[in-house]
């Protein structure tokens, strides 16, 4: 048995709490700082995911023997190191990269050039700062639009800008190196070849050798129905994604995660992790969009619930590099996830709104995200509110078992997209 503290109080951390809740290694199981939903598997502690002198108490204080780091942030500032160079923590597994690792996702000049040093296929694209700030202007103006313009660091998702309007690509570059509007993370800009094609999410556990791969998934990112409107955080999700057959996973598996595994081995970075791939399927060909150093959300909200293996035996193989003795088992059936979330999100909202119809919930899993319990009643508590999902014999079963249930929770300005998936019914 284990002692476990994951960080982070999303509906990604919630999916994930509830699977390692069912392993029979888990032992005392925390979560920082979690939610309502949380709660239910595990305890929550109120400590801020990016304290690393608290996170450190907490792990002496309850014996702690393996972390999970959920968002990016303290992956990206350097957890890993901070265990692996402090002798009273250095036993303590953490699953994540180390900050030379965590790179690839935070930057996207490091990124790029990773995937040009080991011929992975992605956009092709020029990077520029202060310096080469006029042949930033230049190169918009003689290239083609739409186009595709990205500060360098983490911007929480809001650092990546496409348009077909080059005034407005000048000015976006503007704000990003001269007015330094993502401040340090905006110093850097990548402007990149705007690919046309479906996008997918495709995850695996790596030990920095081997890896296993986990089930796909396709997001939703778009606030209004018909992918129109606003980005957000994650509108609901699907898995399987049903356009990427064998075939096409082949070639995810041999021009991408190969490459990418067997160069963060050649350059000795220390990966023990999971890594995201977020891909495009331009023609038949996938193309690599990005990475990320964590699983996505709502992804998490599909993809857990199809693996079948013991998560913690997962995470404790992955620890002795032994990923290749295990067997990925996936649950055949279809999974889908719809995320409810507060009026006016992604834009300004309101908390506190009181939840209700959790009792009327048949044949779903709620996975909390912005929700916290006030005694005995649970209040909204963030902008995406509760994921449910559901699995079905096929995606429209799935679906349509997510709305019903959708249909029974209450709270003051509760939305949803009615039509995740759409594209596949
Ligand atoms: P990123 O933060 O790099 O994932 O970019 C955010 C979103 O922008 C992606 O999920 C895509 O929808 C879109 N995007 C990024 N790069 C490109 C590209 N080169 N061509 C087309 N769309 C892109
Ligand atoms: N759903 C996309 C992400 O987690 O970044």
């Amino acid at each position: 048995m284990k002692n476990i503290l994951l960080l982070g109080s999303g509906g990604r951390e919630c999916a994930l709490a509830w699977k390692l809740s069912q392993s029979p290694l888990c032992g005392n199981f925390y979560i920082a700082p979690g939610n309502a939903g949380t709660g239910e598997y595990g305890i929550n502690l109120p400590i801020s995911y990016n304290d690393f002198d608290s996170i450190k108490n907490v792990c002496l204080e309850y014996k702690i023997e393996i972390v999970i780091p959920g968002p990016e942030e303290p992956l990206v500032n350097g957890i890993y190191d901070f265990f692996k160079n402090d002798i009273l923590l250095n036993h303590i597994i953490v699953v994540g990269p180390s900050m030379a690792g965590a790179v690839l996702e935070g930057s996207k000049a490091f990124s790029k050039k990773f995937m040009l040093r080991h011929n992975i296929p992605t956009a092709a694209y020029q990077e520029f700062n202060e310096e080469s700030f006029e042949r930033g202007i230049a190169f918009i103006k003689r290239t083609e639009p739409p186009y595709v313009i990205k500060a360098d660091g983490l911007a929480a998702g809001k650092g990546v800008v496409i348009t077909s309007n080059p005034f407005e690509a000048i000015k976006v570059f503007r704000a990003m190196i001269k007015d330094a509007q993502f401040g340090d993370a905006g110093k850097n800009v990548v402007i990149e070849q705007f690919l046309t094609g479906v996008e997918l999410s495709v995850f695996v556990l790596t030990d920095g050798k081997n890896y296993v791969l986990l089930p796909e998934a396709k997001d939703y990112k778009r606030i209004n129905e018909g992918d129109t409107g606003l980005n957000t955080g994650g509108m609901g999700a699907i898995s399987p994604v049903p356009f990427a057959d064998e075939l096409f996973m082949q070639k995810v598996i041999s021009t991408i995660i190969v490459p990418t595994i067997n160069g963060l081995d050649k350059e000795n970075i220390d990966y023990k992790g999971f890594i995201f791939f977020g891909l495009i399927k331009v023609g038949n060909e996938p193309y690599l969009i990005e990475y990320n150093c964590r699983l996505g959300d709502p992804e998490t909200e599909v993809v857990i619930p199809r693996l079948e293996n013991d998560l913690v035996k997962l995470i404790i193989k992955m620890w002795e590099n032994r990923l290749n003795e295990v067997k990925i088992k996936i649950n055949k059936k279809a999974c889908s996830t719809v995320m409810m979330v507060s009026g006016g999100y992604p834009g300004d909202f309101e908390k506190g709104k009181e939840m209700c119809g959790f009792e009327k919930i048949t044949g779903s899993m709620l996975f909390h995200a912005g929700t916290k319990n006030v005694e005995k009643t649970v209040l909204t508590n963030g902008g995406r509110v509760v994921a449910v999902t559901s699995y079905g014999e096929d995606l429209k079963q799935a679906l349509a078992k997510c709305y019903e249930n959708a249909a029974h929770i209450e709270f003051e300005g509760a939305y949803y997209r009615k039509d995740i998936g759409w594209e596949f019914l």
